[in-house]
């Protein structure tokens, strides 16, 4: 046969044309016809505005007000008179001295989270708990898991974490489960399991994922670093839970994984895991349930007397569960658990290379290295918490946010201008305003000492309630109630001196989500959060 220039060319254009269409037919299947216009829509809006946000003229406008902003950041960070330190001290520094210099930094200027002030962060604190965690730390100070022969009791202890919380799932017996450094890199070796899996199985090369919009950013990174594709999936009002349908239109022959949370950080909402979890099994994909942040709350909700849903490995579907330690677990910072349906799942995020130089290397999960302290901190917590202290604290901690729910729906000042989102079953209570601008609520309540979490798309704040927070919900309520009607008050005056919304002085909040936020181009708040990240480093 004779392979002229035509007839190759042809071939190139059938194929590239073939791919077109498989593109099209994907699109066409997930998005459907307006779903797909929208996003071309969304797309081309996005581009075009890009271009418009790097006209000269604007761009410098922009720039400098970006510049400004992480120039006020900067002060703010900055604003301290401890003493500056740029290099090492030439001569050694007392014990008493480093211990003293400490202390001032312990004692910096900071949002009161040990007076309930602060949503989520600091989920226990109590000084007993912290005692101990501190003489546990004491003992292992040098150890590290990577060397089991040199510190068995830190292997021990890890696997009996690990253990602890299988059987607190409802796992299946041959189900297993790793430790790892936090909620994010669960989230991530998760996806790694999934990617691998597909790779391996199908020999998937283009993975991709369907996660809810409201799952934590923690896939997207997870997608950003091991490219795989990330479908987003509404979740619309008033149950803000996965619209499990479009989910299932979105399902393609390069899926490797679904994704559901338990519940999830924006609206504390539960998704249907029971309906996600039909779709896994039938389509054979990886399902994570991510229950970071329900963590040792969701396994007592149904103990302590609450309303709950199916979640965990009781219904087939699901392959793996993420589980903070470190957050309703009340384990020190930097510790989670990941649980897997099967060790041949677990298998595939272990990283081996048989061939360094080294000597061979194997490692669980992505640090080399790890701080046995840490270990002994969560095994000490866990130990010292206990079932009954685990279900105690499930009833206060749900119980408060049920309170907070109940003031927010029926209190004659909050049920007038909020609106909770959703149905939070666990520690979570999301709001929305119907006459204000909620960021104006969050920055009156910032100014009132209050650290909530502002929420976008829809424009909300959220509470996640701990013990500190526990104790102090009342005067929550009082200050919300304050705060909305000082800012009715406020709107009054503007509206009568005719002053019009876009003069008005805008709080942070009401900065960053109301005018950055709203444009097509996110590229502003991109540029502000990488000059934050730097302003971290600022010494
Ligand atoms: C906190 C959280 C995570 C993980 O966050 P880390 O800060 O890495 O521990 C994941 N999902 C949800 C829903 C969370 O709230
Ligand atoms: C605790 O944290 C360390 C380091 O962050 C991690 O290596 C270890 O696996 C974690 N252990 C548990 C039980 O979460």
């Amino acid at each position: 046969m004779e392979w002229d220039h035509d007839r190759f060319r042809n071939v190139i254009f059938s194929y590239f044309l073939l791919c077109l269409a498989r593109w099209g037919f994907w699109k066409l299947k997930g998005r459907g016809v307006v779903g797909s216009l929208a996003d071309l829509y969304r797309g081309a809006m996005r581009t075009a505005y890009g271009y418009i946000l790097r006209t000269p003229g604007d761009h410098g406008k922009i720039q400098r007000q970006v510049q400004e902003s992480l120039a006020k950041m900067s002060t703010k960070l900055a604003a301290h008179n401890l003493p500056r330190h740029v290099k090492l001290p030439e001569q050694a520094l007392s014990a008493e001295i480093v211990l003293g210099e400490l202390d001032g930094l312990a004692k910096m200027d900071h949002t009161r989270w040990e007076e309930g002030y602060v949503s989520g962060a600091v989920y226990h604190g109590e000084d007993a708990l912290l005692q101990l965690q501190t003489q546990a730390y004491g003992k292992f100070t040098v150890s590290n898991p990577l060397h089991p022969d040199v510190f068995p009791g830190v292997r021990k202890m890890e696997a009996e974490i690990v253990t602890m919380v299988l059987n607190m799932f409802d796992a299946p017996s041959d189900a297993v489960g790793v430790t790892t450094a936090g909620g994010t890199e669960s989230i991530l070796m998760a996806c790694l399991s999934a990617r691998r899996r597909g790779h391996a199985e199908r020999g998937i090369t283009a993975p991709e994922m369907i996660i809810p919009s409201s799952a934590h950013a923690a896939f997207r990174k997870a997608g950003d670093y091991f490219n795989i594709m990330v479908h987003t999936v509404a979740c619309p009002g008033p149950s803000f839970q996965v619209d499990v349908r479009a989910m299932s239109r979105l399902i393609n022959s390069n899926t490797v994984l679904l994704a559901g949370s338990a519940p999830n950080f924006p609206h504390g909402v539960i998704d249907d895991i029971e309906a996600i979890s039909r779709l896994a099994v039938r389509k054979n994909l990886c399902l994570h349930v991510d229950c970071c942040l329900g963590s040792f709350l969701m396994p007592y909700l149904g103990k302590a007397g609450f309303k709950t849903q199916l979640f965990d490995f009781n219904l087939h579907g699901v392959t793996s569960i993420s589980c903070d330690t470190h957050k309703y677990g009340f384990a020190p910072k930097g510790n989670s658990t990941l649980l897997y349906r099967s060790a041949k799942l677990r298998t595939y995020q272990y990283y081996v290379c048989p061939d360094w130089s080294g000597g061979v290397y194997a490692s669980p999960s992505i640090a080399g290295s790890r701080p046995g302290a840490l270990i002994a901190g969560c095994w000490a917590t866990l130990m010292s918490v206990g079932q009954d202290g685990y279900l105690d604290s499930c009833v206060r901690i749900v119980g408060t946010a049920k309170s907070i729910e109940s003031a927010i729906r029926t209190g004659p000042v909050l049920s007038s201008e909020l609106e909770i989102l959703g149905e939070p079953l666990v520690s979570v209570v999301a709001f929305s305003a119907r006459n204000l601008n909620i960021y104006d609520i969050a920055d009156n309540m910032a100014a009132k000492g209050w650290h909530l979490n502002a929420l976008q798309d829809p424009p909300a704040i959220n509470i996640a309630v701990t013990v500190p927070v526990s104790k102090v919900w009342e005067r929550l309520i009082t200050d919300l109630e304050q705060t909305i009607n000082e800012e009715r008050d406020k709107e009054k005056k503007r509206l009568e001196s005719g002053e019009t919304a876009k003069g008005k002085a805008a709080g942070d909040a009401a900065a960053l989500y109301g005018t950055a936020g709203s444009l097509p181009n996110k590229g502003v708040v991109v540029d502000l959060a990488t000059g934050f990240l730097d302003l971290l480093y600022q010494a």
